[in-house]
């Protein structure tokens, strides 16, 4: 039984981790609701619990943090949880280098799982392009589009930036010079090494990641949806879980999913 703190707890990805966790009340049991100062749920009650705003007070009801937030407030928990020496797992995206430097550290200190995508099928599909690329060897142009919804902030997504970086890694190129996001002007042929990510954003797509290899002569799509958020809350809640007793490290869910 794993006690978890819910970071975020009345936003999107929250309130899908608060109803799928508690639908397995043999393995989850929820120890912790946070949201930020100020917001107008602090002090409603959801199941039982009373959400707060002030970590620090409530640190010893959890064993382990699952944040899905900002990264201003990502940055600011784990701080507190490297006091606390509490695990956490990080879902928030959109992280500058100097953040990404940030939580390497802090994995030093304390056990951490973090992915740009926490559902299986995405793992999976990280895996499979591996394969893919590998086959398809250099005769393939290879550009992702990734679609979601009005309200996200960050663009594109976390999971197309990963989904870039695995792809360019298997072809042993360096994925900040490599990636592009979008294109435009006269002169743009493209070049074979250069992955193009495109940002849909409308209405309410839970998300949507389309990898295409094309040929001069056909063209193969390697895609995923998640048709709602509890998969990627299911998968969350299974870092949780597999975070219990480790070792401080920085795992991924190709860890926690014995991908690797
Ligand atoms: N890794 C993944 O699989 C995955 C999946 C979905 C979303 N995300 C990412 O997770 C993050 C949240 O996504 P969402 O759709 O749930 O957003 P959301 O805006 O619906 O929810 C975020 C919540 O965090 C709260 N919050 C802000 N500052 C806080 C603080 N200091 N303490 C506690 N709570 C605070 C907000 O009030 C809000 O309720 C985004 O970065 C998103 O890209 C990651």
């Amino acid at each position: 039984m794993v006690r978890i703190g819910i970071s975020g707890a009345a936003g999107r990805m929250g309130n899908a981790l608060i109803s799928v966790a508690a639908q397995d009340t043999v393995n989850y049991k929820i120890g912790l609701l946070l949201e930020a100062k100020g917001n107008s749920t602090i002090g409603a009650s959801i199941g039982g619990f009373t959400i707060t705003d002030d970590l620090k007070k409530s640190i010893s009801s959890m064993d382990v943090f699952i944040d899905f937030t900002t990264p201003a407030a990502t940055m600011k928990h784990l701080t507190e949880l490297i006091d606390a020496k509490k695990p956490m797992v990080i879902g928030t995206t959109g992280f500058n280098p100097d953040e990404i430097f940030e939580i390497e550290l802090a994995a030093k200190r304390i056990p951490i799982v973090m992915s740009s995508n926490y559902s299986v099928g995405v793992n999976v599909m990280w895996k499979i392009l591996k394969e893919a690329t590998k086959a398809l060897k250099e005769d393939y142009d290879i550009d992702i589009i990734e679609e979601h919804h009005r309200m996200k902030k960050d663009a594109p997504s976390g999971t197309a930036i990963t989904t870039a970086e695995v792809i360019l890694r298997e072809k042993g190129l360096d994925p900040k010079s490599n990636m592009v996001f979008g294109r435009d002007g006269r002169n743009n042929e493209r070049n074979r090494d250069q992955i193009g990510v495109f940002a849909v954003r409308a209405g309410g797509i839970v998300g949507e990641h389309r990898v295409i290899f094309g040929s001069m002569g056909d063209k193969l799509e390697i895609s995923h949806t998640a048709i709602s958020r509890d998969t990627l809350a299911m998968g969350a809640l299974k870092a949780a879980k597999f975070l219990m007793g480790k070792p401080v490290g920085l795992y991924s869910m190709a860890d926690v999913l014995g991908l690797n």
